[in-house]
């Protein structure tokens, strides 16, 4: 099993932990402040989830990154080359308190977090619910709560769908990030905020 990293610790960051820790599985989450300041997290996650530095988060073979859009390239700055490894792009380019949809100069979100992590192979996947149908027991009206992915890389993609349906998500696996982030992007998408069962 590939070893999994997180780097941001908030809504989302923390229901993806919630996630893994419920499914018996570890992973080392990291924040701006350090790891010191997230000993409430860890707790609850215990043995599961474990803090770290940024750059311990980012070492792991697949790294899910759920920063503020405007932090991302301070969050991302500095580190080494992602050389091949997996990131989860589950960013939005919008942010409280104003919700203002950022400039992205008619590019995909997911595009400008892929210059943000060079060598990467990026999967959009985690964006598109909300943190607590992140958390939550995905089975749901007798089926399983769908979770879309998308992305370039189809090993990449294969691995982060393994990982989806191993959390207990309906994976679905929109096809290139040209395609699925387009479908999955917030705002502007037609699927975020849908919270859709599959059956069977
Ligand atoms: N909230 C949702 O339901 C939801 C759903 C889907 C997608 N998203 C997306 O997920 C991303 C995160 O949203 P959120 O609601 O989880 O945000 P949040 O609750 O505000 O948490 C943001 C996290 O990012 C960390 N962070 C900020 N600057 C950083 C830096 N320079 N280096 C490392 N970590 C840094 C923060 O650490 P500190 O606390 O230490 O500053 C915090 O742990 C956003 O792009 C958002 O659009 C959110």
């Amino acid at each position: 099993m590939s070893s999994i990293g997180i780097v941001g610790a908030g809504n989302i960051g923390a229901a993806f932990a919630r996630a893994l820790a419920r499914n018996g599985l570890s992973a080392t989450i990291a924040n701006s402040r350090g790891p010191q300041t997230l000993s409430g997290l860890t707790a609850e996650l215990a043995p599961h989830i474990r803090a770290g530095t940024i750059e311990q988060a980012a070492a792991a073979d697949l790294v899910l990154i759920a920063v503020p859009w405007s932090k991302l390239p301070a969050a991302l700055s500095g580190l080494p080359d992602w050389a091949g490894r997996i990131v989860i792009d589950a960013n939005n380019p919008i942010e409280a308190p104003l919700f203002k949809p950022a400039e992205l100069n008619g590019r995909l979100s997911s595009e400008i977090v892929a210059g943000l992590v060079p060598g990467a192979r990026l999967v959009k996947a985690f964006n598109h619910l909300f943190a607590n149908l992140v958390s939550g027991d995905p089975r749901a009206e007798g089926g399983s709560r769908v979770l879309f992915y998308s992305g370039d890389d189809v090993a990449a993609k294969a691995e982060v769908g393994a990982l989806i349906a191993r959390l207990g998500f309906a994976g679905i696996d929109l096809g290139p990030l040209a395609v699925g982030g387009s479908l999955t992007q917030f705002p502007g998408g037609p699927l975020p905020a849908l919270n859709l069962v599959k059956f069977g």
